[in-house]
């Protein structure tokens, strides 16, 4: 399945830095100001091909100005919710809502993905343009933007990643570490309201992470990270959740 959001209308800009700012402790609950929380699901249940299930009545929720960590073993199901808060699978039971909205068809997810600011576990899922400046300009092109608007997008978040020089490299032929930053840069460019990211240093080696950790920092967007690396959670993260035997519940600090 192709990672790259359909039409959701308008461009405003990325957040100054900081916007957002840390959310502390709010670990799956206390809504904020009235505001509704960016992503909830509420009893959910998956189960692949009509097996037993991955996630069974699974309740999270992330608040606006959230920055939460959600961790868990090797197939605990950290992908599976992911892939069920993004749309591409649907819950046997339970709802999911985005943005405080039930998402009940495709259309909803639609309307949502664009702003939802997912980087996949695997780059090839979400890169498929012939060079890194097509890639990047896809999203903004796909909203309506038109080619100077887009080039313009292109260049801002080429030089924001520290990725300028591989502006018109073949994507396919990019290293791991490379497509990931430049999987993040399709996403920024649709202007999130967050960011989702699934195991998001894979692959990249000290600089590359440090680059990562430097623009998270600058950006301050709420946040759903999935990692094993908990150096870079605890960094990236104030609040920490835990996926097992299906359901999530809250850590006060990650082991
Ligand atoms: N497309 C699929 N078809 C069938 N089973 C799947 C599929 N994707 C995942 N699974 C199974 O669902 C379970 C949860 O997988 P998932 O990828 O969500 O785990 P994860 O927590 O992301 O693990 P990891 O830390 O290794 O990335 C595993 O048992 C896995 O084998
Ligand atoms: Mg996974």
């Amino acid at each position: 399945m192709r990672g790259r959001p359909g039409p959701g209308g308008g461009l405003p800009p990325l957040p100054p830095p900081g916007e957002g700012g840390p959310g502390g402790a709010l670990p799956g609950g206390g809504a904020r100001a009235g505001r509704p929380p960016l992503i909830e699901l509420a009893g959910v249940t998956f189960g692949w091909k009509g097996g037993p299930p991955v996630l069974e009545d699974l309740w999270l929720r992330v608040e606006e100005g959230q920055m939460a960590a959600l961790v868990g073993g090797n197939g605990a199901g950290k992908t599976t919710l992911l892939s069920l808060v993004m749309g591409l699978i649907r819950p046997r039971a339970g709802t999911v809502s985005v943005f405080g909205r039930p998402m009940i068809s495709e259309r909803d997810f639609r309307q949502v993905r664009p702003r939802l600011g997912f980087v996949f576990q695997d780059a090839d899922d979400q890169l498929f343009c012939p060079t890194v400046a097509d890639d990047i300009a896809f999203g903004p092109l796909n909203l309506g933007a038109s080619p100077d608007e887009a080039e313009a997008v292109v260049s801002e978040i080429l030089d924001r990643l520290g990725l300028a020089a591989l502006r018109d490299r073949v994507t396919h032929d990019l290293s791991g570490g490379e497509k990931r930053l430049v999987a993040l840069g399709t996403v920024l460019a649709l202007r999130p309201r967050m960011l989702i990211l699934d195991e998001p240093t894979n692959f990249l080696d000290r600089k590359a992470r440090a680059r990562l950790l430097a623009i998270l920092g600058e950006l301050g967007l709420p946040r759903l990270v999935v990692s094993h690396d908990f150096g870079f959670l605890r960094e990236t993260c104030t609040s920490f959740l835990e996926l097992e035997g299906g359901r999530v519940r809250p850590l006060e600090v990650l082991p």
